[in-house]
């Protein structure tokens, strides 16, 4: 039985994809790498270290920065970042997650939050939803990104559930296969070809609710 909800917070709760994406191509025009959807959709979900690593990658420069050049471009990036996520309000929570969020907690399950971005607690007040939460899992404090399941396995020990009671909602495939390894409920919101692997599959947020997720879940 299903009692709680772990949510990835950019691309599913924040319509902050979008702001992720432009500054990174910021940082991947000053280096050389050539931004393809590829490389956009492999940097959804992983932390900005591994981001910035993945960019250079792409562009055989894995080896090319030191660890100090490497702090300062994602440092830049982070700054940009900042600055398109500054003017954020409720206004910018996707379509229906707010109704979904309500809905659940109203229903009695606990929610949690499961993302890889240090800025979340930040972007969690500018949309007035931090109290909806039980708790954040702490991306400084993990030894691996998705897809490894450790941030899936953290978000449901604040709930004090087992992973197997829990559903997590991810827009990216390293969340995804991060949720799967848990032994967690997927439910990729996304492109169905893209996000293949999820237990469910939502094309938008807007199609997000208790009701839906029974039906799918053949209940
Ligand atoms: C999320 C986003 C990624 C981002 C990561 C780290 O997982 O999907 O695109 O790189 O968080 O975010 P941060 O705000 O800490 O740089
Ligand atoms: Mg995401």
């Amino acid at each position: 039985e299903i009692k709680g909800f772990l949510f990835d917070l950019d691309g599913v709760i924040a319509d902050t994809a979008k702001f992720h994406g432009q500054a990174w191509r910021q940082v991947a025009d000053k280096v050389g790498t050539p931004w393809t959807d590829e490389l956009a959709e492999g940097l959804k979900g992983i932390s900005r270290m591994d981001s910035l690593q993945l960019i250079l990658e792409a562009s055989g420069q894995g080896d090319v920065y030191s660890d100090t050049e490497k702090a300062a471009l994602a440092a830049e990036k982070n700054r940009n970042y900042q600055t398109l996520i500054a003017t954020l309000t409720q206004a910018d929570i996707l379509p229906g997650m707010k109704a979904f969020i309500t809905e659940a907690k109203t229903a009695g399950y606990q929610l949690a939050i499961a993302s890889a971005s240090k800025n979340a607690p930040l972007i969690l007040e500018h949309l007035g939803l931090t109290d909806y939460f039980v708790g954040i899992v702490d991306p400084a404090t993990l030894a691996k990104g998705k897809p490894d399941p450790e941030i899936f396995v953290r978000a449901a020990e604040i709930l004090a559930l087992p992973p197997a009671q829990t559903i997590g909602l991810e827009d990216s495939t390293s969340g995804i296969e991060a949720i799967n390894a848990a032994g967690a409920t997927s439910l990729g919101i996304g492109e169905p070809t893209v996000l293949s692997a999820a237990n469910l599959n939502f094309n938008s947020t807007a199609d997000v609710t208790l009701e839906k997720i029974a039906a799918l879940m053949g209940e």
